[in-house]
């Protein structure tokens, strides 16, 4: 696998089993049509359970870059080829817990591992309610260590009228936070400001 072209972003969106399937679902649509973007995706195996569960029919994507959980054999597990920006999303608190451990014991874990020590973005989008003092302890080593942590929270000051708005409105703030694209002018408080 070459990531050599340096005008191509290397995003590796690693989805885990937190509910919210539906957000990476719309974000692998969303950055399939930028021009410069290449995504690696990573799913663990409860991951594309939660994904039958609670997208039905919907299949798996398999029309990109795929990197096996199990194997370290890519690129984005050393720094030497470390990826542009990683997204977690959603973050399930296991997967959480094992970064910020730094476990490195699958791919998922490593790449994450790498990107922290790279000094690289780790965007991690954990979903979970409420939040012990594990959670949140490891949340803070994490936002210590240098990651991002976006919880999956969508506002709701752009009026969304409907659930995919809603989700889409969240994933443009990711793709934004992430580097890949501007936030758009309805999901901008500047411009709901002058609209209202
Ligand atoms: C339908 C379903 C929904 C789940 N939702 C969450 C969740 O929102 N947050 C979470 O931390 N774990 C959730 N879990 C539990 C995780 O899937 C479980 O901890 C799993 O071990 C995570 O593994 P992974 O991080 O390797 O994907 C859910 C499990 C299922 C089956």
């Amino acid at each position: 696998m070459s990531t050599s072209s340096k005008s191509v972003k290397n995003v590796v969106l690693a989805v885990t089993g937190a509910s919210g399937a539906c957000y990476a679902q719309r974000f692998l649509e969303r950055a399939a049509a930028l021009d410069g973007v290449r995504i690696h995706l990573l799913m663990t195996d409860t991951a594309r359970e939660v994904w039958h569960h609670e997208l039905d029919a919907r299949p798996v994507p398999d029309r990109f870059m795929l990197l096996d959980n199990d194997n370290y054999f890519n690129p984005f597990c050393s720094g030497s080829a470390a990826a542009d920006v990683m997204v977690v999303l959603p973050c399930s608190m296991g997967t959480l817990a094992r970064i910020a451990a730094g476990t490195a014991d699958d791919a998922l874990a490593r790449i994450a591992d790498v990107q922290l020590k790279e000094r690289r973005p780790l965007i991690l989008v954990p979903r979970e309610t409420p939040l012990s003092l594990i959670h949140l302890r490891n949340m803070t080593a994490l936002t210590e260590a240098g990651a991002i942590i976006a919880p999956a929270a969508p506002g709701f000051y752009n009026r969304p009228a409907d659930l995919p708005t809603l989700v889409d409105g969240f994933v443009a703030r990711i793709l934004q936070l992430a580097g890949l694209t501007p936030l758009e002018p309805g999901y901008r408080w500047d411009t709901i400001l002058t609209q209202s």
